[in-house]
Formats: structure tokens, sequence, C-alpha cells
């Protein structure tokens, strides 16, 4: 009996896309939840993690990677605690201004830390610090296709407006406003106001 295999083919083609688009349902869920663990929105790329989002297809968002030293924290150049702190409000922003749009699943925030994976560092090329790098969906070549973040191209501006205005430009997803906590805190509030309703009492008295 002459066994036809064109039937089966189709089932096979319909196999092969339906978990094609579910690896890059599954990525895009696990960067999700691995972002809401986190804070500042800012996800921990290990060796295992962004092995997984490189070989995954199709990616339909860009990555924003910040490339970190914690070594180099206490240091006052290259300044990576303020930069990296900056990186972390624009990331926090694009939370709260797109929390519920369709553009919350067009970018990730993430750092990756040399101590952990300098090969990392060599495979995106970053020679020197402070290094930030937008990976667009269609990137096949770490190196030549991710696109730097260059930080001292808006003098006068904020460096997390700087970066987002940059993201903005090169991904075409608006980050929207940046929130900056309030100067004063709300710790440093309660000692101002504890301060002064202690010393009431003796001002009370004096006037009396
Ligand atoms: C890498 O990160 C993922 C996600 O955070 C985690 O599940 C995994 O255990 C980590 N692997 C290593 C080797 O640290």
């Amino acid at each position: 009996m002459a066994i036809s295999t064109k039937p089966t083919l189709i089932p096979l083609v319909i196999l092969i896309i339906i978990t094609h688009y579910s690896t890059a349902d599954t990525i895009v869920s696990d960067l999700h939840s691995l972002r809401s663990q986190s804070p500042s929105g800012i996800i921990h790329l290990n060796e295992t993690l962004i092995n997984r989002i490189l070989k995954s297809t199709p990616k339909p968002f860009h990555l924003i990677i910040f490339f970190d030293a914690l070594k180099l924290h206490n240091q006052p150049e290259p300044n990576l605690k303020t930069i990296k702190s900056e990186f972390a409000l624009v990331s926090k922003s694009f939370i709260i201004n797109n929390r519920n749009t369709s553009l919350f699943h067009k970018i990730f925030f993430c750092d990756i830390e040399l101590g952990e994976s300098k090969h990392n560092f060599i495979r995106f090329g970053v020679r020197a610090l402070p290094d930030i790098r937008i990976v667009p969906p269609d990137a096949k070549d770490l190196k030549s296709d991710s696109i730097p973040i260059g930080l001292g191209d808006y003098p006068g501006m904020g460096i997390a407006e700087s970066m987002a205005d940059i993201i903005d430009l090169r991904t075409g997803v608006s980050i929207g406003a940046i929130h900056r906590p309030p100067i004063v805190t709300k710790t440093q509030l309660g000692l101002v106001i504890g301060g002064f309703l202690m010393w009431m009492p003796f001002v009370a008295k004096k006037v009396i």
C-alpha cells in the first residue's frame, strides 16, 4: 500500500509554526515575570538566560542592556553607580508609563555583570564602561547590530532623560516622562516635621 506523505506535511508545517511562535510567547512571558520580580524592572541576564533569548525567534522586542561591573561602583570614574541608577529610573518610568499599553512587551531593560559573564562583554564587543546597548529584534551579529547609547550627546539634559530620548529615537517606542523621586524623601520630611514638633513647645512657652 502506497502511503502518500503529502497530507502529513500540513500538520507538520502547522506544528512547526505553532512551536515557532510559542517559543517567542514563552520567552516574552518569562521576561515579563522576571521583570515583575525586579524592583527597578531591570532583568539580570545570566549566561543561560541570554542564550535562550538570543536563540528564540522571532524576538518581537528590543533589549536595552546595561553592561555593569559592581567592582567599579565605588570609583568616581566612570561614575557607573550614578549612571546605573539613572538607567533604573528609565526602566521604572517606562513601566509606570506603559504598563497597560501594547508597548509594554516591546522593550525589556536588562543588565549583565562583568564578574559573571565576561564572555558576553566580548561577544558584544564591549571595551569600556559605561556601555549601554539597544539590541533590535532582528539583530544577528551582537557586535555590529547592537546600537550603543552614547551619553554625551545631550548636554544640559538629565542622564535618564537623554537615555530615554535615544531609546525613543532608535526603537520607535516612547518611554514617556521620567518620574524622578522627589528630592526631599519621606524620611527627611518626617525628620523635619518631627524636629519642628519638638521645637514647638519651647517656642510656645517663650511666647507665653
Ligand atoms: C539564570 O537566570 C534564570 C532566570 O532568572 C534562573 O532561573 C537561573 O537559575 C539562572 N541560572 C544560573 C546558572 O544562575
